[in-house]
């Protein structure tokens, strides 16, 4: 939400984002899993210029001790932006914005997670942002979620996430960078979409309530597209581990 160039239109005359998407589209998305050797879990997300990769660890034994549950295991994200990530090159280390991504991400995750099976470990997610184009945080969430299944840990759901937000006094879905910087809102929204449960909602700048509403239900939307997307990623690895089991045959 910035000063926008003067007679920048984000929207135009026949209802086109600068992108040449429609109101409710969203920018393309490609998904793998199992992109990583040397990770129990991960996948690899694009989505539109946004470039995500996630690596799940676990469960596995937690150091420093002291942080193990007796009655459970412990969910640790790390959100991470590469420096060559973003236009001006980005100070390498944890910053407040990814202290407070990692977390509520975290908050996303967790409650898909049957932790209870697993006490005194830890299951650890790095999120690698390589290329960022705004909604990073739920790009990462989709990719974390692939990469927790691609692990084998058990989910009671996948968590599916997507944005939607107002541009030009209309609510859209999956702003890109300039419609978020350029925009009035972002809603970024992650779901459980087998019971409907909202795990992550935020907002960034001002709606009223009958926007944000609107707003919420495009974003579900968006999300249970993605998790048409994460479940075809999903079962792709597994033909693909079918195939190769036919073929030792
Ligand atoms: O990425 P997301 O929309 O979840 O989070 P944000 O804090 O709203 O950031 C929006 C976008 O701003 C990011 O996706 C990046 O493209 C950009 N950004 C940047 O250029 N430099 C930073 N240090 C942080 C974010």
């Amino acid at each position: 939400m910035m000063g926008r160039p003067e007679g920048l239109k984000l929207i135009d005359e026949n209802g086109r984002r600068i992108d040449g998407r429609k109101k409710y589209e969203l920018r393309p998305i490609s998904m793998e899993v199992n992109v990583l050797k040397n990770a129990d879990g991960s996948a690899y997300v694009e989505w539109g210029k946004n470039k995500i990769l996630a690596a799940v660890y676990g469960p596995r034994e937690i150091h420093p001790k002291h942080l193990q549950r007796p009655d459970r295991g412990i969910l640790r994200v790390r959100y991470n932006m590469a420096p060559f990530s973003v236009e001006d090159r980005k100070k390498p280390g944890p910053d407040r914005r990814s202290v407070e991504i990692s977390k509520v991400i975290r908050g996303a995750l967790e409650p898909a997670l049957i932790l209870e099976m697993f006490p005194r470990t830890a299951v650890d997610i790095f999120i690698e942002v390589l290329q960022a184009d705004a909604g990073t945080r739920v790009a990462g969430i989709a990719a974390a979620s692939l990469a927790l299944a691609d692990a084998g840990i058990p989910m009671r759901d996948i968590v599916s996430a997507c944005a939607a937000g107002k541009i030009d006094g209309e609510i859209v879905l999956d702003l890109n960078k300039d419609e978020d910087n350029y925009g009035e809102a972002d809603v970024p929204l992650a779901i459980m979409p087998m019971k409907n449960d909202i795990t992550l909602l935020q907002m960034d700048g001002y709606l009223t309530r009958e926007e944000f509403m609107e707003a919420v239900r495009l974003a579900i939307k968006g999300a249970k597209a993605v998790y048409q997307k994460q479940r075809e990623a999903l079962k792709r690895k597994y033909l693909a581990v079918a195939e190769e089991v036919a073929g030792n045959e």
